[in-house]
């Protein structure tokens, strides 16, 4: 791909996954105060952790670009995000742990995507990171997908498919940008 398009990627992608991580962190926030598990507690509020964190190094990088989130995505970001988080209230508890895991994966190769577009416009130095976040986004698919599994209506109701091992996620990335 040629520096310029992947530079646009880059930056779309980023944003994209800047205004994802705020309404993550958000619906997180409601998710983990609506369950009652101490354990379920324990893990999901630090996975909105995680993705507060996620949010930090991703508005680093499109600073580092010239750039910024997009404010429109912003404020839609923060609406979806906290309906979910309310929703989580309401709802019981399958559907958030299901809508959770499925929206990880994606994320998974949402970063993995990034790693590529940072590669090829030669934003080398972003690689490492993004892919850190494709693997912990890859550890909270498995556990929002280990919870789902241990419900009775995971037989009933398709599971998202699996993504592939973890140590997949720099195999496939040093095959495809050596
Ligand atoms: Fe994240
Ligand atoms: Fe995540």
């Amino acid at each position: 791909m040629m520096a310029a398009a992947a530079r646009e990627k880059l930056l779309k992608t980023l944003q994209f996954a800047c205004s994802g991580e705020l309404a993550a962190g958000l619906a997180y926030r409601g998710h983990w105060r609506s369950v009652s598990d101490p354990g379920e507690r324990e893990r999901i509020r630090a996975i909105e952790n995680d993705e507060w964190h996620h949010r930090e190094l991703v508005s680093t990088m499109l600073r580092e670009l010239g750039s910024g989130p997009d404010p429109r995505r912003e404020r839609r970001a923060t609406i979806i995000g906290r309906t979910l988080g309310a929703l989580c209230h309401i709802a019981t508890w399958f559907p958030p742990m299901y809508g959770a895991g499925k929206l990880e994966s994606r994320n998974i190769r949402e970063y993995e995507a990034a790693a590529r577009f940072a590669n090829d416009s030669g934003n080398e130095r972003f690689v490492d990171c993004l892919l850190t976040m494709a693997e912990v986004e890859w550890e909270h698919e498995a556990y929002f997908r280990a919870r789902v599994e241990s419900h009775w209506l995971s037989r009933i109701v398709k599971v998202w498919s699996q993504p592939p091992a973890k140590e997949e996620i720099r195999k496939s990335f040093s095959s495809v940008s050596s």
